[in-house]
């Protein structure tokens, strides 16, 4: 039995993530694993009433469960900053949650907008560190709101922080067995402290990999080969910043934020799994915006538990459902959220189903304080 946390968030998020509880519960009928859906209701609504974005109790709680399963977050009357740092960020801070794993994949059918690309050519992960860098937040403003200002921002590397990730990205590389190609895409020709430290982990443990080749890449070339030859990639390692940027180029490429699904993994303890794009406010209730990527965060999830079947079966029926869907990256994917939900749960393998197994039904908390 396993305990999910759900937040839906803010926006378009609650009804996305409907749609990936909806592929969920189907799933889980055919696969026989059952589960418990724990809803908290964080994110702009509730911190307008109460001012409170993430209590501590909350995080504690959300330590016990088995997974997080992410909407979005953003609202459009609350300062850019204040949900972000704290809700997202602080939830990856707090559970440690080291990697960010993004997907870069076409799948058949999904409009790209790279000329003579494919999905044969659009198929690669970035393993992206989720910890520290630039996002640790520190800093300081000297002389503020004079002109002698200068604001420092502090990108933050650790030895341990930078290894535990590396290592991550070689084992990943490994399990993924496509081109056992790992790139780290970095800036050692500018920012000599942080990749320098990178640079060096990346070589030193490659000695532990025999069977994985490695490359290198600045950041700005990596942008560049990721329009021009994106085929040359396998998985491309990266701290956070440049990965929070190539993530989104590589969302484009294989055709929008409504297909794009990330996990923010701890491989020790607890995981977040979550589309990557943002609660699109203006979309809210309209029932217009894409779920494939909060249903393949959700297939991501369950991988992540160990239902590698269950995760497989989702990903076969998106590639059906994108295969029906042809103008979906042009803003216009002819179905609703609910009815691409729908297509989706609809193709999954029947064949699974098993005897006697019925969904079971789901205790849902409201969390108050
Ligand atoms: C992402 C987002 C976040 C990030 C924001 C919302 C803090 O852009 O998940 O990529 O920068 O990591
Ligand atoms: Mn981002």
């Amino acid at each position: 039995m396993y305990k999910i946390a759900v937040i839906p968030g803010d926006g378009t998020g609650p009804e996305v993530v409907r749609e990936g509880l909806k592929v969920l519960e189907a799933v889980s009928g055919m696969k026989g694993f059952k589960y418990e859906l724990v809803n908290y209701d964080f994110g702009g609504e509730r911190y307008k009433k109460t001012g409170e974005v993430l209590p501590e109790s909350a995080i504690d709680e959300l330590r016990k469960v088995d997974t997080i399963f992410l909407g979005a977050v953003g609202h459009p009357d609350v300062k850019p900053g204040i949900l972000e740092k704290g809700l997202l960020l602080k939830l990856r801070f707090s559970l440690d949650q080291y990697i960010n794993l993004r997907p870069v994949k076409l799948y058949p059918g999904v409009l790209t907008p790279l000329k003579d690309k494919g999905p044969e050519d659009i198929d690669f992960v970035v393993v992206r560190e989720n910890t520290e860098g630039l996002y640790v937040g520190e800093g300081e403003f000297t002389d503020k709101d004079t002109d002698k200002e200068v604001a420092i921002q502090i990108s933050r590397n650790s030895y341990k922080g930078v290894e535990r990730c590396l290592k991550y990205a070689y084992e990943y590389t490994l399990k993924r067995n496509k081109e056992k190609k790992l790139t780290l895409c970095g800036k050692t020709n500018v920012l000599t402290y942080a990749w320098d430290l990178w640079e060096r982990t990346f070589n030193k443990l490659s000695a532990n990999y025999p069977d994985v080749k490695t490359d290198y890449a600045h950041v700005d070339a990596t942008c560049m080969w990721m329009v021009k030859n994106p085929e040359w990639f396998d998985v491309i390692v990266t701290d956070n910043m440049f990965g929070d940027i190539i993530t989104d180029l590589g969302a484009m490429i294989q055709g929008g934020m409504g297909i794009a699904a990330g996990g923010n993994i701890n491989p020790e303890g607890v995981s977040m799994f979550e589309p990557i794009g943002g609660s699109a406010p203006k979309y809210t209730g309209k029932d217009v915006i894409n779920p494939l990527a909060a249903i393949c965060a959700c297939g991501m999830m369950l991988e992540n538990l160990g239902e590698t079947e269950a995760a497989a079966m989702i990903e076969k029926s998106v590639m059906k459902a994108t295969t029906m869907m042809d103008s979906m990256s042009a803003g216009r994917m002819g179905y609703s959220t609910q009815e691409v939900g729908d297509l989706v749960v609809k193709h999954l393998d029947k064949s699974k189903i098993l005897n006697n197994i019925k969904c079971q039904k789901h205790k849902t908390q409201k969390y108050t304080i």
